[in-house]
């Protein structure tokens, strides 16, 4: 993620998905119930290097999860709906969420990915046939 101002990013944001969720996406395009997508967020740190201006992860912020679940089987739980389970886990205490209700905490920045089941898929070359 880009500085807002001046060179380099702010953040770096690593994505992982759990085993045969991206075979099973390139298959068909579809993330398999049960699939877990994990963002783990740094804060960098830029400087100048010989290749340029460098910017390297510094500090672990936490993880953005999300857990496909197509039937939405946990009606009332604010943590799961629109066919996934949504929460943030911070770096100091990983053991339980600070999430409260995904509609607040995060679907509103993943509107812009609604059509592609909320997942921002042009971001990884990995889920391309
Ligand atoms: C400030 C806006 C914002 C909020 C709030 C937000 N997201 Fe995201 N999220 C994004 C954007 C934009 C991306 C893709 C680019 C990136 O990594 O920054 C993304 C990517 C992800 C990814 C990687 C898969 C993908 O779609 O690229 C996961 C997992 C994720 N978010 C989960 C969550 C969860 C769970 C919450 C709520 C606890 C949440 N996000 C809240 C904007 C947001």
């Amino acid at each position: 993620m880009a500085a807002d101002q001046g060179p380099g990013s702010k953040e770096i944001h690593l994505v992982y998905a759990s085993p045969g969720t991206a075979a099973a996406y390139r298959k068909n395009g579809r993330f398999i119930d049960g699939s877990v997508l994990v963002k783990e967020v740094f804060e960098t740190a830029t400087g100048s290097m010989t290749t340029g201006t460098v910017s390297h992860a510094q500090t672990l912020k936490g993880w953005f999860v999300l857990i496909k679940d197509s039937k939405n089987s946990h009606p009332g739980n604010k943590l799961w709906g629109n066919g996934w389970g949504w929460s943030w886990f911070d770096a100091a205490n990983p053991v339980k969420t600070t999430s409260k209700d995904f509609r607040t905490d995060c679907l509103g920045c993943h509107i812009p990915a609604k059509a592609t089941d909320w997942i921002y898929v042009s971001g990884y070359p990995e889920l391309k046939k």
